[in-house]
């Protein structure tokens, strides 16, 4: 048994035992009440989950395990002369509920790179689909080939105890972790590089090797990629991937299946996707005015123009932020520290100045401020990664480290089949009838 999993074994035994006695001790506590209003606008608000990983706070943002962004840029472990956290320590802290040491991270980084071979088959699937193919598709359908590989799914159809669950899950999870930086390289160079591929690295990091394989073997890059790919990584449980690879889960589909189904959740518009609209928002910005810096008049003009036509403005807005995302904040001081000066960063500055008041004004958006994608794209961009459609793929590698880290929890936790109930419109309105004769 590897040093990580023996670790959580040992944690995983004593959460269970404390899981049991709170829900012994107060099972029966109400903990909240909801309206209509709120079971036909996407259950905003109701705690109906335990994700273990992370929490969000509207006002403050999210926290991993109790810890803010800006406290892991400077916790957690970096890569020798590094300045950034490894995204191998926040998967580290989201497992075992504490800050990992430099040497649990390269353990972790040591063990990934021994589970990183991905089968050809893979590639062959990958190779059949047309050209214009959407990278999130392409990367949903590879985490579906991959699916030749579960464990889980194999010991299970032999027959396992419950109990031991969460160890092939464990397994499936810190295999398909190691692959996807592969996975997603090969979508990218197979797309825009000629076909051309690179063979990873074992002598670096995680997050190096997925800029090496992409084909960006600079330092810069690969100090981008590790900040990236920590702060993409989780943001507690309700959102639409992470519910999503939950769900799946909680049917004892394996981690294979689960993921795939979490990000054909992120590739939609309103989630992971928003941060590749933002550059083409952004781009038909530029090009409508020629080029170059727009004024903050132009902008404002704009996004009045995009809420005219009843579009949303990408990279703003939040289903529970009600400030400026943490996450977009740390890719801010990213580029006042190390960039200093980009055109597009300048514009993506312009519009948090410009768009807050503008989306208040209208009176029905409840979070004027910035999300995590409305500066990502621009960075990227920065460092020559020009191919936005590819955008939401690194997300979605960043964000198997929290969902997964989840549905190890799920199942160590032994949680049952998800199964919420629902009603139809009818029967919501004889039942506030007879609460009102009451
Ligand atoms: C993230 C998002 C989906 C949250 O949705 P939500 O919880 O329903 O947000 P609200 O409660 O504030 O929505 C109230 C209204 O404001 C609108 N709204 C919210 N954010 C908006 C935005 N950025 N631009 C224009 N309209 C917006 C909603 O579409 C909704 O309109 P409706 O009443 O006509 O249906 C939404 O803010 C959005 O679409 N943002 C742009 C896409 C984006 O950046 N997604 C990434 C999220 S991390």
């Amino acid at each position: 048994m590897d040093s990580l999993k023996e670790k959580f074994a040992k944690k995983a035994v004593a959460e269970n035992e404390s899981v049991k006695q709170f829900i012994a001790q107060h099972g029966e506590t109400i903990i909240g009440e909801y309206s209509v209003a709120q079971v036909y606008q996407g259950m905003r608000g109701m705690t109906g989950l335990v994700t273990e990983t992370s929490k969000l706070d509207p006002e403050e943002g999210i926290r991993f395990r109790g810890y803010s962004i800006p406290e892991l840029r400077a916790q957690l472990p970096k890569a020798p002369g590094g300045s950034e956290p490894l995204p191998e320590g926040i998967f580290y802290l989201m497992l075992m509920g504490e800050l990992p040491t430099t040497e649990d991270v390269n353990s972790i980084t040591n063990n990934w790179a021994r589970r990183s071979i991905v089968p050809r088959h893979v590639f062959d699937t990958l190779d059949s689909l047309p050209m214009n193919t959407h990278p999130m598709t392409e990367f949903s359908i590879g985490v579906m080939a991959m699916q030749t590989e579960s464990l889980f799914a194999a010991a299970y159809r032999k027959g396992i105890n419950k109990k031991e669950y969460w160890d092939y899950v464990y397994e499936d999870s810190m295999n398909l972790i190691a692959r996807l930086p592969r996975v997603a390289a090969y979508i990218y160079r197979r797309k825009y590089k000629n076909n051309e591929h690179i063979e990873p690295d074992p002598k670096l990091d995680w997050a190096a090797n997925m800029a090496h394989m992409m084909g960006y073997d600079v330092y810069d890059v690969q100090r981008l990629m590790r900040l990236y790919l920590t702060i993409h990584c989780d943001h507690e449980g309700g959102n639409v991937s992470a519910h999503t690879t939950h769900l799946v889960g909680s049917a004892l589909s394996d981690p294979y299946l689960s993921f795939a189904a979490g990000m054909n959740g992120l590739a939609g518009p309103l989630h992971g996707l928003a941060n590749q609209e933002v550059i083409a928002w952004i781009m038909e910005l530029r090009k409508e005015l020629g080029g170059g810096l727009p004024t903050k008049e132009q902008i404002a003009d704009y996004i009045k123009k995009t809420l005219a036509e009843g579009r949303v403005v990408p990279g703003y807005g939040h289903a529970v932020l009600r400030k400026t995302d943490p996450r977009f904040s740390a890719q801010q001081d990213f580029y006042k520290r190390y960039i200093k000066h980009d055109d597009l960063c300048e514009i993506v500055q312009m519009i948090y100045e410009v768009a807050p008041p503008i989306l208040q004004g209208t009176g029905k958006i409840k979070n004027p401020w910035p999300n995590v994608d409305a500066h990502s794209g621009a960075l990227l961009v920065h460092y020559g990664i020009v191919e936005y459609d590819f955008y939401t793929v690194l997300f979605g590698v960043s964000r198997a480290l929290g969902v997964l880290a989840s549905l190890i929890w799920d199942r160590a936790l032994g949680l049952p089949i998800e199964r919420p109930g629902s009603n139809t419109t009818e029967g919501l309105m004889k039942k506030l009838a007879t609460v009102k004769q009451k």
